[in-house]
């Protein structure tokens, strides 16, 4: 029998999809784990599991009895100080353990960007309590932008503009927050011109950048992104800089999505995840390897001669905007009708309101058209109740 390498995924979102996808091309065994069933990435692994990740015992259990070369957290819902013990045992664990787990709450990631490595980063303070957190806002200011410490996709976020606003901002942190803790973060609101991400690739050959991905966000979440976006040289160089320091901070190997924000003068750090970053997606059809190719080859240690866009691109995640057990995606035909577009169905066995569904893709020979494109077919899909 064959004798590759194992990889197990924790987490099976269509990032993690794409990424095992990615890994059995290149002859690797894979294991999918998430707590739910028929998850995106279990659709395709060798074998899967369903576990509470933040359940430590319950992720060594599976590490002890898979035995993987590799694990690759896909998200950050994860008990992290069980991989770093996991880590010290001799497993290794992507990019590193301690990548996880500072990445895992933002206050981790913003200290260290800011008070170890000196970046720049929007101003900050940390709040405990309704009492403490009106003190930080009105030290940072209205309008400000209020998180909990341990969310993704917006859930949780809100723009606090005036004090008659502190009272909705927290009860929204308080209730969007994936554990029950009450700390979170105060931060100065960045007018920014847009924001980009700056997938940076660790690997054999060295600190690779991809040309830049601009996207917009709504309510925290992606809604637009495409690739290559337009900067300045002195942008890029300042933003290459600061991918630069942080992913060398975490160290390891693998993909990183660094988050930045392009204002007039400056460039600012945002957050970091060491992991395939869903404004990416783009890259399934911008770029020579994919950002979940790169990844792949990146933990592998094999090398990544170079990277470089094939034709400007855009993608456009498909929303459900309510909650069904049974559901299926109408406009499928019309959408893949319009010129040099693609989807990827995710596969998720239930819809949730704002969950992501599915993803457009489209080239073209400007980003504005690929842009069109993207918007076009989305606008043909639909969710219906089955
Ligand atoms: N300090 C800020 N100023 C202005 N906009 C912000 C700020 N922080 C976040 N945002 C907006 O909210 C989005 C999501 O915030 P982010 O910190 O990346 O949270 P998440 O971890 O949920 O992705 C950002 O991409 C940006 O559009
Ligand atoms: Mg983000």
């Amino acid at each position: 029998m064959y004798i590759g390498k194992k990889l197990l995924l924790l987490g099976s979102g269509e990032l993690g999809k794409e990424v095992i996808i990615e890994a059995q091309r290149l002859g690797v065994e894979t294991v999918a784990v998430d707590r739910y069933e028929h998850a995106p990435a279990m659709q395709v692994a060798h074998r899967s599991y369903v576990i509470d990740m933040l359940d430590r015992q319950a992720l060594r259990d599976i590490v002890e009895r898979e035995k993987p070369d590799l694990i690759v957290p896909e998200i950050e819902a994860i008990a992290t100080a069980e991989l770093v013990k996991l880590e010290e045992e001799g497993y290794r664990v992507i990019p590193t353990a301690r990548a996880a787990q500072l990445t895992m709450d933002r206050e981790g990631i913003r200290r260290l960007a800011s008070e170890t490595l000196g970046l720049p980063t929007a101003g900050y303070r940390f709040a405990d309590t309704y009492e403490q957190f009106g003190q930080a806002a009105r030290e940072m200011g209205f309008p400000c932008v209020v998180k909990p410490l341990m969310s993704s996709s917006g859930k949780g976020q809100s723009v606090c503009r005036s004090e008659a606003d502190l009272d909705r901002s927290w009860t929204i942190a308080m209730e969007g927050g994936r554990v029950q803790q009450a700390r979170v973060i105060v931060e100065e609101f960045i007018s920014f011109e847009s924001e980009i991400t700056l997938l940076t690739v660790r690997s054999v050959n060295g600190t690779l950048f991809c040309p830049p991905i601009g996207h917009i966000q709504k309510d925290g979440d992606y809604i637009e992104s495409w690739q290559p976006h337009e900067m300045t040289e002195q942008q890029i160089a300042e933003a290459k800089r600061i991918a630069g320091v942080i992913t060398d901070a975490l160290g390891g190997t693998g993909i990183f999505g660094v988050e930045l924000f392009l204002a007039k003068d400056k460039v600012y750090f945002s957050e970091v995840s060491p992991r395939p970053h869903d404004t990416g997606l783009v890259t399934l059809v911008s770029q020579n390897l994919s950002e979940f190719a790169l990844h792949a080859r990146a933990i592998l240690g094999y090398p990544i001669p170079e990277i470089y866009v094939t034709s400007p691109g855009a993608s456009r995640p498909l929303k459900a905007v309510e909650q069904l057990d049974e559901y299926r995606i109408d406009g499928m035909g019309e959408a893949l009708s319009v010129p040099q577009t693609q989807i990827r169905v995710f596969g998720k066995p239930v819809t949730k309101v704002g969950r992501r569904m599915a993803v457009t893709l489209s080239t073209a020979d400007s980003v504005e058209e690929a842009r069109v494109r993207a918007k076009q077919a989305l606008d043909h899909l639909s969710i219906h109740d089955e």
